[in-house]
């Protein structure tokens, strides 16, 4: 690549394929919105899409929305669409719930498919409403969780053998934005015969995820980051077909049941990856998803990844080149096979160069004490956003 510049950027984005996508989203005139790893930004076929959920369907059809607008199945429906963007054939993946719901069910209904073996193993330094969970669950069942450096997970688990039953970790890590090698991993999980469990928050929609040809067992993630959901959008579980007839999922609501409108006053899970749904889902969000997803239809996420990547290599050169003895560290891998669609920065003063970086309009998202986070997102972050954000860097710090 020739010397990052300003004119180097402005190159690149003439040759950008996705270029054109930047106007399907109504970003405000002049930000610099790097903070898609939080909440993405609005896309502009959602607020339509909402109006008409509210005005039409529900003010017109009202209690008919579920039979005739058929909004009992969306779960499904939007789940499938979800689902393509993880590398899973239809069928295995519903939107409903927030990750932290999918995820305490889908870590016990793992564990009890494993009883018997003792120890769940997470990553250490993940996000924290994981462990919260890993540890309740552990305490229901009767487990013990073990926190792992993701580099040596593989090795941990082929250590310790048929005790583990379950082993999770997200596919990007939250704050460094490393991506983890998610094949590798599931199968040193099952040549031991223990389950694999992703978060893929920090991946859907920024990079390929291949969770059928992986084997990955179970699957959760978020859609308001790279996907653009909206604030609190639905998360979404991935269960591999594999596994449905077996999975006993411990909030057992009545929109997973087999026949929902019998009232039956016992439980009997639906087939299929219904009985991952629990109770009725905050639909006004899931179509505000719905509508968001059509993105999707027309991009390939080959494209997407493949940009994502080129801006990170473009980012890591400029920091090398501008911000070179200003206290930066670059915390995240420098090979692009290795990074999410993210750059994290260590730097003392932090803080105040965030703060810094906000007044001249440019989002990115803060760890305290130390550490500078930029999600970008390929369908709309330009090359000279990234460059915009690099000058400003060596100009505040
Ligand atoms: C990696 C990861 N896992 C889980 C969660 C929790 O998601 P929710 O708050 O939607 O349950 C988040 C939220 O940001 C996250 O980043």
């Amino acid at each position: 690549m020739p010397h990052p510049s300003r004119e180097t950027a402005r190159e690149l984005d003439r040759a950008d394929p996705l270029a054109g996508m930047r106007g399907r989203f109504a970003l405000p005139d002049g930000l610099v919105y790097l903070d898609a790893n939080s909440l993405g930004a609005l896309s502009t076929g959602v607020p339509a899409a909402v109006h008409r959920a509210v005005v039409e369907n529900w003010g017109q059809h009202l209690i008919k929305i579920w039979t005739d607008d058929g909004w009992w199945d969306m779960p499904q429906r939007v789940g499938d669409r979800v689902g393509r963007l993880l590398g899973a054939a239809s069928g295995q993946t519903v939107v409903g719930d927030s990750t932290s719901v999918h995820l305490f069910n889908v870590l016990t209904a793992a564990a009890r498919l494993r009883s018997g073996r003792q120890l769940i193993l997470t990553e250490e330094g993940g996000f924290p409403t994981n462990h919260y969970l890993a540890a309740s669950v552990a305490r229901t069942l009767g487990l013990e969780v073990r926190r792992i450096p993701m580099p040596k997970m593989a090795a941990a688990v082929r250590t310790l053998g048929e005790r583990v039953a379950v082993v999770t970790a997200g596919v990007v890590d939250f704050r460094t934005g490393e991506l983890w090698d998610v094949s590798a991993i599931t199968k040193a999980a099952h040549d031991t015969g223990a389950i694999a469990v992703w978060d893929v928050c920090h991946a859907v929609g920024a990079l390929q995820l291949t969770l059928d040809a992986d084997s990955v067992d179970f699957a959760v993630g978020c859609s308001y980051k790279f996907l653009s959901g909206g604030p609190g959008a639905p998360g979404f579980v991935y269960a591999a077909r594999r596994h449905h007839d077996d999975i006993d999922q411990p909030l057992c609501g009545w929109h997973g049941h087999a026949e929902p409108f019998e009232m039956a006053a016992d439980y009997a899970p639906a087939t299929g990856i219904g009985r991952l749904r629990v109770g009725s889902p905050n639909m006004l969000s899931m179509l505000a998803l719905n509508a968001a997803l059509d993105v999707y239809d027309d991009v390939d996420m080959t494209a997407i990844r493949q940009k994502s990547v080129a801006l990170g290599e473009f980012f890591v050169e400029s920091i090398d080149a501008h911000l070179a003895g200003l206290g930066f560290k670059l915390v995240t891998p420098r090979e692009g096979c290795r990074r999410g669609s993210q750059i994290t920065l260590h730097h003392p003063d932090a803080e105040r160069i965030m703060r810094a970086l906000n007044k001249r309009g440019i989002v990115g998202d803060l760890r305290p004490p130390s550490l500078l986070r930029f999600g970008y997102n390929s369908l709309y972050i330009s090359y000279s956003d990234i460059f915009s954000v690099v000058e400003a860097m060596r100009l505040c710090a």
